[in-house]
C-alpha cells in the first residue's frame, strides 16, 4: 500500500518540522494521519508509547519529536537534552518495529557532525572527530538514534532511514529568545525593535560563523521523498547547499522586517562551530532539490509571524 493511503504517525506534529510534514502530507492527499499532542502521549513514557502503537499500528512513522533548542538551551539543560531524546527515539523506533510499521524516518541533524569536519560536510564524516561542545548532549543522543535505525535495519530488517537536516526555519518555529535558534531569535528581536522604536539590536557572537538555512516546507518535501524513494542505512543530508555568515543573515532579516537601526554584535557570547554547510550530493542523486531560497523563506516566515502574534512560541 502506498504511503498516502496508509496510517501515518507524525510524532511531534505541533513542532516546526512535524507541522510542516503534516501540511505536506495533507497537501499530497494523505488519508489517515495519527497525531497526538505531548499531553495525550508523552513519548518519553515507554508504556504509553507501547499502548499507542499496539492500538493504532501506524504503518509509516515520521519521528520529528525531540527536545531541541539553541546554544543556550543546550548549555543549561544537558540532562534533558540527553535523557529526553534517548527516551523518545528508543521508545518510538522500538515500538514501530515491534508493531509492524513498514517504515520509519528519523530526524537527525547537521549539528551532530564533528565540529571540525571538512566543509561541505558529507554523511561519511559522522563520528570522525570531536563534537561541538555546546551541543554534545543533544548530538550524542541523536547519534544513538541514527545508530539505532541502522542496527534495527541490520539485525531485524526494519526499514528505518535517517535524514540529516541543516538549520531549519519557517512557520511554527520557536521564537523564544533563550531557547530558540539564531534565525527566529533575530527575526523576533528586529520585529520588537521596529515596534518599540529601539535603535539597536544585539546579535550573539561575532557574526562571522557561517550557517546554511533551509525553509521547513522544503525539508518536509524531502522527508516525503526519502520515505518514498530511499531505503538504506546511511543518513541523508538535507540542505540548501549554500551558506551565509550570521552577519549577512542579520542584515537580510533586518531588511525583511524593516529594521533600519544598528546590528550590534556581542563577541562575549559563544559562536558555536565556525562553519556548517552540508554536502547534499546524496540527496541530489535521489532526484530531490529545494525550492525556497532564503529571501523567499524569510519573507514567508515573517508574514506568518505577523499573522500569528498571539499564538507564537515565545
Ligand atoms: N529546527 C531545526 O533547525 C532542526 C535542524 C535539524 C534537525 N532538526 C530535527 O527535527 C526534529 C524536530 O525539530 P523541531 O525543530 O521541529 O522541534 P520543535 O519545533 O521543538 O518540535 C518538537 C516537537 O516534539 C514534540 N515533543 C517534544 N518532546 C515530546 C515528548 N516528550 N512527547 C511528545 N512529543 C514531544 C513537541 O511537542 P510540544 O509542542 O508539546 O513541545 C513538538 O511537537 C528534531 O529531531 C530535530 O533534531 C531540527
Amino acid at each position: 500500500m502506498s504511503l498516502l493511503g496508509s496510517r501515518i504517525f507524525v510524532a511531534g506534529h505541533t513542532g516546526l518540522v512535524g507541522s510542516a510534514i503534516v501540511r505536506r502530507l495533507q497537501a499530497a492527499g494523505a488519508t489517515t494521519l495519527l497525531l497526538r499532542s505531548r499531553v495525550q502521549l508523552d513519548l518519553r513514557d515507554q508504556a504509553a508509547v507501547e499502548r499507542f502503537f499496539a492500538a493504532e499500528t501506524p504503518q509509516y512513522v515520521f519521528l520529528a519529536a525531540a527536545t531541541v533548542g539553541g546554544i543556550e538551551a543546550n548549555r543549561s539543560r544537558p540532562a534533558e537534552f540527553l535523557r529526553d531524546n534517548l527516551q523518545i527515539q528508543t521508545n518510538v523506533i522500538d515500538a514501530a518495529y515491534r508493531h509492524g510499521a513498514r517504515k520509519l524516518l528519523f530526524l537527525g541533524s547537521s549539528c551532530i557532525y564533528p565540529r571540525d569536519a571538512a566543509q561541505p560536510m558529507r554523511e561519511e564524516c559522522l563520528l570522525t572527530g570531536a563534537l561541538e561542545p555546546t551541543n554534545e548532549w543533544y548530538a550524542i543522543a541523536k547519534i544513538a538514534g541514527l545508530k539505532m535505525c541502522q542496527a534495527y535495519r541490520r539485525e531485524f530488517g526494519f526499514d528505518a532511514v535517517s535524514a540529516m537536516p541543516t538549520n531549519l526555519y519557517g512557520p511554527g518555529d520557536n521564537f523564544s529568545l533563550q531557547g530558540s535558534h539564531v534565525l527566529p531569535a533575530l527575526l523576533r528581536k528586529c520585529d520588537e525593535a521596529v515596534r518599540s522604536g529601539a535603535q539597536a539590536v544585539e546579535v550573539w557572537g561575532t557574526g562571522k560563523p557561517r550557517r546554511e538555512f533551509l525553509y521547513v516546507d522544503d525539508l518536509a518535501d524531502a522527508c516525503l521523498h526519502l520515505m518514498q524513494h530511499y531505503s538504506d542505512e546511511g543518513p541523508v543530508n538535507v540542505g540548501w547547499g549554500v551558506d551565509v555568515s550570521i552577519q549577512e543573515l542579520a542584515v537580510q532579516i533586518a531588511r525583511v522586517v524593516g529594521f533600519q537601526g544598528q546590528l550590534r554584535f556581542d563577541p562575549s557570547r559563544p559562536d558555536g562551530s565556525p562553519r556548517k554547510l552540508l554536502d547534499v550530493s546524496r540527496l541530489s542523486a535521489l532526484g530531490w532539490r529545494p525550492r525556497v531560497d532564503l529571501a523567499q523563506g524569510l519573507a514567508a516566515t515573517y508574514e506568518w509571524f505577523r499573522n500569528h502574534r498571539g499564538q507564537l512560541r515565545l
